[in-house]
């Protein structure tokens, strides 16, 4: 396949989409992939509403018709009401990927008690992975380092594009292959 492969990055804040603040969480992903992806990539950014049916619809969006082989989610992941990014995640997963979650959240509780209320969660939607980081931009640096080097390999088995990183930043882990130097 030789297109840029795209990465759907979707704030879920009301008052994001609103406009009451500027959106922080989505640049810092960005930031982040930047940063730590060689590879060149289109990201597909939305900032929508905490609301489970838009969460779903952008999610569907992006890895149906935009072709987003990975797709990060920033925000809605607490016990506040209104926050349904885990559920609207699993509604449209075929199969789930618990690990990201435990793994984040063990990360996460070294620095803050309350990392263990948020309930991200990761996920499989045909041939992507979506992954759900908490709202907080300090979060979201330290939950994708903790997961990234795992990320290419996934998407390697689901036959997606081939992810390469800067070892520098993050060194992509590839059972059975020697490290990039
Ligand atoms: N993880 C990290 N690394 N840093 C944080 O500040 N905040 C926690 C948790 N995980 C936090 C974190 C808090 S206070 C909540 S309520 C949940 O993430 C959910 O946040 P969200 O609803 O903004 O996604």
């Amino acid at each position: 396949m030789s297109r840029i492969p795209k990465i759907g990055i979707v704030t879920v804040s009301d008052r994001a989409s609103r406009g009451t603040y500027a959106d922080e969480s989505g640049p810092a992903i960005l930031a982040f992939l930047n940063e730590a992806l060689s590879t060149p990539f289109e990201p597909v950014i939305r900032i929508i509403a905490d609301e489970k049916t838009l969460i779903e619809e952008t999610i569907k969006e992006l890895v149906d018709e935009m072709d987003c082989r990975l797709v990060v989610t920033t925000g809605g992941t607490g016990p506040a009401a209104r926050d349904v990014t885990p559920e609207a995640t699993e509604a449209v997963c075929d199969r789930m990927m618990p690990g990201f979650g435990e793994l984040m959240r063990s990360i996460s509780l070294r620095s803050v008690p309350t990392a263990i209320l948020s309930r991200q969660t990761a996920g499989l939607r045909k041939g992507s992975l979506i992954i759900n980081l908490p709202g907080k931009p300090a979060a979201i640096r330290e939950c994708l380092m903790a997961v990234f080097p795992a990320v290419p390999y996934c998407i390697d088995l689901m036959e997606g594009p081939r992810l390469e990183t800067h070892p520098k930043v993050v060194v992509a882990f590839r059972p059975g292959s020697k490290p990039a130097s």
